[in-house]
C-alpha cells in the first residue's frame, strides 16, 4: 500500500543491544561531548532530559535519556480533554473480576480512517495507573496512518503486531516492525504509527509498572532466551516541521490533546538508555527439556517487569516460539494447571500446540484470558492426540503464540465482557474430557 514508507522501513539502520548507553546524532556535531547540558547546546538545539525511572533508582535499573531538539518539549499550549474512544485504564471497575476462562475472536474491522490510536481497544487489566502498578491488555486494528503524535505517561507500550507492518516514527528515530516482531515504546516517548500495509492488527501490553527488562538467567548462564544484542534501537532522525501538529497525551487514564506549532518529533541527537526497541521474536533462543517433562513456561520469558516482590512479576512477556520437543515419556503440550498468576494469551501466526486451530478456536488475532486459579490446559482433542502420540523428536514450527502473564487478576472492560467477538462456548473445549481412571490398573 505504502511503497515509499516500506522502502524507508527496509533501509533503516539501527543501534544494537538492550539497555545500552546508546548515542546517536542525525547531524554531525549535534551531540555535545563531555557533558549533558552545555551552556549552549550544539547547533542551537535545546538539551532536555527524559526520565524513565526516578533519579535515585539503582544504577543497574536507572533509565534516562538526553535529547537535543529543535524546541524543548515544554513549548506547547495547554492540553484539553479528548474523547478516550475505546481506551480504558486501570483501575478497572466496569465489571467484576471473572473467574471464567474467556476467549475472543479477532477484533472486527474498524471504520475507514481509523489510525493506531483510534483503533486501540482495551480488553482489561489490573493495578492502578496512578500508582504505577499493573498493566492493561489492548488490541488494535487500524487502516490509516497517524497524522498525530501520541505519548503515554501512564506506562510503556509493548506492541505485538499480528497483521501488517508498522513504521514507528519516534522521538529517537524510526523503527520497522512486522508480525513476529515486537516494539517497545518507553513511558512518555512520543511517536506516531505509519502503516506499511492496507491495515494493521495486533496486541499491546501497557505496562504501568517498572520498565521491562531482560530476565535474570540464573543457572542458564550468560547467554540464552532473548539475547540483548538482538534488540534494535533507532538512530536519530528528526522532523523539521513548522506548522500545526496534534499531540495526544494519555495521562492517568484520559486522553488530552494540544496543537503544537511544530512537530514534537524534532530530536536531532540523543544519548541514553530510555529508548525504544524492536525485536524479532524468531531470534528468541528457546530453552526446554532434553530429558522429560514440560518446563514451566517462565523459561520462555522475553521481558519482565518486576514488582516489589522478588520473582513476582508485575507482568512478564512470554513467547512460544518454534522449537523442538524431545521429552521422553512426557505429555508434551503444556500441562493442565491452575496458576496463581493471570494469563492473557495471543496468537501471532499459525496454531498453539495446546489448542485446536481453526474458526471458533484459538486463532491469530484472537486471545484468551485465564485468570488467577482458573483451571486450564489442553483441549480434549489435543489431550487425546498427545496422549497417544509416538514420541519421536518433533519440531513445533507452525505457530507463534505469546502471553502477558501478571501477578494480579485481569478485570475486563465492559466492551470486552459484552463483545460480539467473545466466544461464549469456550468452556466446551474441555467438556469432552473423559474419565480414564481404572482403579485396578
Ligand atoms: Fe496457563
Amino acid at each position: 500500500m505504502n511503497g515509499d514508507a516500506r522502502k524507508t522501513a527496509e533501509r533503516l539502520t539501527y543501534l544494537s543491544g538492550f539497555g545500552n548507553e546508546h548515542s546517536s546524532e542525525a547531524v554531525t556535531g549535534a551531540l555535545p561531548d563531555g557533558r549533558n547540558s552545555p551552556q549552549r547546546a550544539p547547533l542551537g538545539l535545546y538539551a532536555e532530559q527524559l526520565s524513565g525511572t526516578a533519579f535515585t533508582e539503582p544504577r543497574a535499573h536507572n533509565r534516562r535519556s538526553w535529547l537535543y531538539r529543535i524546541r524543548p518539549s515544554a513549548a506547547h499550549p495547554a492540553f484539553t480533554r479528548a474523547d478516550n474512544g475505546t481506551i480504558r485504564t486501570a483501575p478497572f471497575t466496569e465489571t467484576v473480576p471473572d473467574p471464567n476462562r474467556l476467549r475472543w475472536n479477532p477484533l472486527p474491522p474498524p471504520p475507514e480512517g481509523t489510525d493506531f490510536l483510534g483503533g486501540l481497544w482495551t480488553l482489561g487489566g489490573n493495578g492502578d495507573a496512578t500508582q504505577r502498578t499493573g498493566m492493561a491488555v489492548h488490541l488494535y486494528h487500524a487502516n490509516s496512518s497517524m497524522d498525530r503524535v501520541f505519548s503515554d505517561a501512564d506506562g510503556e507500550l509493548l506492541i505485538v503486531p499480528e497483521h501488517g507492518g508498522l513504521l514507528l516514527h519516534t522521538e529517537f528515530g524510526q523503527l520497522h516492525v512486522e508480525p513476529a516482531h515486537i516494539a517497545l515504546i518507553p513511558r512518555g516517548v512520543r511517536f506516531r504509527v505509519e502503516l506499511l500495509d492496507a491495515s494493521a492488527r495486533g496486541y499491546v501490553c501497557e505496562n504501568y509498572g517498572a520498565p521491562f527488562r531482560l530476565p535474570d538467567l540464573g543457572p542458564i548462564g550468560a547467554n540464552g532466551l532473548a539475547n540483548a544484542r538482538d534488540f534494535r534501537a533507532p538512530v536519530a532522525a528528526y522532523e523539521d516541521v513548522e506548522g500545526p501538529v496534534e499531540g495526544v497525551n494519555k495521562f492517568c487514564g484520559n486522553l488530552w490533546t494540544a496543537t503544537y506549532d511544530h512537530s514534537p518529533l524534532d530530536v536531532v541527537a540523543w544519548h541514553g538508555n530510555h529508548v525504544p526497541y524492536a525485536y524479532d521474536l524468531r531470534r528468541f533462543n528457546v530453552i526446554g527439556t532434553i530429558s522429560y517433562d514440560h518446563p514451566d513456561p517462565s523459561i520462555f520469558t522475553v521481558l519482565t517487569s518486576p514488582s516489589d516482590t522478588p520473582g513476582l512479576a508485575g507482568v512478564d512477556f512470554v513467547v512460544f516460539a518454534p522449537r523442538w520437543l524431545v521429552g521422553e515419556n512426557t505429555f508434551r503440550p503444556p500441562y493442565f494447571h491452575r496458576n496463581v498468576m493471570s494469563e492473557y494469551m495471543g496468537l501471532v501466526e499459525g496454531a498453539y500446540d495446546a489448542k485446536t486451530a481453526g474458526p471458533g478456536g484459538f486463532v491469530p488475532g484472537g486471545g484468551s484470558l485465564h485468570n488467577m486459579m482458573s483451571a486450564h490446559g489442553p483441549d480434549q482433542e489435543t489431550f487425546d492426540r498427545a496422549s497417544a502420540a509416538e514420541l519421536r523428536p518433533q519440531k513445533i514450527d507452525d505457530g507463534l503464540a505469546f502471553m502477558f502473564e501478571t501477578r494480579w487478576p485481569v478485570t475486563t472492560t465492559a466492551q470486552a465482557a459484552r463483545a460480539e467477538h467473545l466466544q461464549r462456548d469456550y468452556d466446551d473445549v474441555w467438556s469432552g474430557l473423559q474419565r480414564h481412571f481404572r482403579p485396578a490398573g
